[in-house]
Formats: C-alpha cells, structure tokens, sequence
C-alpha cells in the first residue's frame, strides 16, 4: 500500500481516469451495488471544528460499510486538560484505529497525522487549505448531470481566499478539463492563484479567468459555485469593505444566463447573503444532490482506502 492509496488528503495526487474510475464505482454504489462489509474495523472521527454534512455523511458512509465509527467530542476531550494535538493523536493510535476522519482549523492539520499515524487517513477539511471529499461530491454531482467534464463552464462565485473548498475544487475542475470563472469581492480574490495552478500544470493555462461582476462571458456557465463567506477566518487585516450582497444570487440574476444553468453550493448557506432562498430551493439548485451525493462518494473513499483498491 503507498501513501497515496493509504490517505485522501487533497485532490491533488488524484488523476483524471482515477476521479472518472470513482465517478462511474459511485454511481453503481447509487443505483444500489452492495458494499464491502468492513465489520470488526474502527474509525476515528476528529473533528476540530463544526460540521453537520460532512460528518453525519462520513458516519452514514461508515455505517453502511459495517465500521465501528467513534467520534472523539474534542469539545470534551483532553485537550481541555492541555494534552497537544500530538499526543492525542498518539494516544488514539495506542487504542487501535483503522482510518482517521479529521478536520481540523489548521491547514497542514491532516497532513501531520499521515505523518504521525500507521493508520489510513481522511483530510474532512483542513483550514482554508483542503477538502478533498467535498471536491469530490461536488465531482459527481456533475457528473451525474452532464457525464463529462471537458469543457464545461464552471463559475465560482465569492470568497475564495478563505476557501478550502475553492482551493480543491479548482484544482479538482482543471484536472477534469473544465474552465474556470472566479468572482466575487476583490479582497477576497487571491489573483495568485492562476500562477499557483499554472505552476501546478501548464495545461491549465488561460482555464482560470477572473470577473468583477456578473459580466458577459460568465453568462455561458454550465454551473454557478456560490461560496460561504468565511467571516470566521478573517483577521484583522481583512478588508471587509465591500458589499458581498452584489454577488448574490437570485431567479432574476439566474434568468439573464443564456442557458438552464445549475446552481450549487457546498454548504451551509447563508441565504440572502450569498444565495436567496428561493433559488437555494428552486429546480435550478443542485444543493440537496451535493448533499446526498456526499453520503455515496465517501462510502467509495473509504471502501477504496480501507480495501486498498
Ligand atoms: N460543506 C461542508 O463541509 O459542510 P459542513 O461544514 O456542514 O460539514
């Protein structure tokens, strides 16, 4: 087993027929293919900062695989007492765990218990760095519309400094052959960022591209990312001086597109900042998919890691 088959800490090590591979193995674990019975194995759910979806569709996925799922209360832990992140995470390998589920407000969090543990282990989003199962969610959910993913339109609108779904996502859209169009409040758009993919793969050349508004070009997207505003990661540095309200969307904006264009959005919503509610509940929304979806590609995760397939 190799450390990329042992872990799934970002999408980055993922290539495109492995993504496609877990993409058609997800939609027959949908339509109802039984699953591999992992009874007598445990999992460790580490959860350093709030969650509804990721987790509960991380224990579903658990409990349909037969796994002893254990969810560490960090808010009661020792932690409390001063034990470190290190010797919590050396203390639950001494209890005997088979896979790590973390998340964590440390980007890196996720990488230094690889390091650290024999164990397999699920980056469940570290900081503003990674969330690889939300990429992949969000993967299938596209998939599942369209089958391909090679020139399609994606626009990602919002917070995309603070966002570790848009550092994946991104990455997960390009390797997939997908073209990218960011906007959102220019304080909270790091233009580095097409230099940071380009570095990655030449071939992501000119697939990034950057809007101030709701302009034009972006009107040809096959699907609009609306993100959370990540007020919890500001510091006080962040300039907030801007009216995040000018990238909502609503029916009216989504009506001016040239096509039936799809809305998605990883969650939780703050509607009527980033996302009205009738659009979030609208036939043009996508969000209760990414959710359900969630619940199947972690199920192929971790059959894939714990099997090691
Ligand atoms: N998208 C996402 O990670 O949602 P939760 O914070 O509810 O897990």
């Amino acid at each position: 087993m190799n450390y990329l088959n042992k872990h799934l800490l970002d999408v980055d090590h993922l290539s495109k027929d492995f993504i496609y591979d877990l993409m058609r193995q997800t939609k027959k674990i949908k339509d109802g293919e039984s699953l591999n019975d992992f009874s007598g194995l445990d999992v460790c759910a580490l959860f350093y900062e709030d969650s509804t979806r990721t987790k509960l569709s991380f224990q579903k996925a658990c409990s349909k695989l037969q796994l002893n799922f254990h969810n560490l209360d960090i808010q009661k832990s020792s932690l409390n007492k001063g034990e470190s992140f290190y010797n919590t995470i050396k203390t639950i390998n001494s209890i005997g765990m088979d896979l790590f589920i973390i998340r964590h407000f440390s980007s890196g969090a996720a990488y230094f218990l690889a390091k650290n543990t024999n164990s397999c282990v699920i980056n469940a989003g570290d900081g503003s760095h990674a969330h690889p199962t939300q990429t992949l969610s969000d993967l299938f959910t596209i998939f599942e519309e369209e089958e391909k993913f090679e020139d399609l339109e994606i626009s990602i609108i919002g917070d995309i400094l603070y966002s570790r779904v848009a550092r994946s996502n991104i990455l997960g859209f390009l390797k997939m052959g997908s073209k990218i169009n960011i906007l959102g409040p220019k304080e909270l758009i790091p233009k580095v960022i097409i230099d940071i993919y380009e570095s990655i793969d030449k071939s992501y050349k000119n697939k990034i591209k950057f809007y101030e508004d709701f302009e034009k070009p972006i009107l040809n997207s096959n699907f609009l990312m609306a993100l959370r505003i990540q007020k919890e990661r500001f510091d006080t540095n962040t300039n907030m001086d801007f009216d995040y309200h000018k990238w909502k969307l609503d029916m009216e904006k989504i009506n001016t597109f040239n096509k039936e264009v799809f809305v998605m959005h990883p969650g939780p919503v703050n509607e009527e900042t980033e996302m009205s509610h009738e659009l979030v509940h609208s036939n043009r929304s996508l969000i209760s998919k990414q959710v359900e979806n969630g619940v199947h590609v972690r199920q192929k995760i971790i059959e894939r890691l714990l099997g090691n397939e």
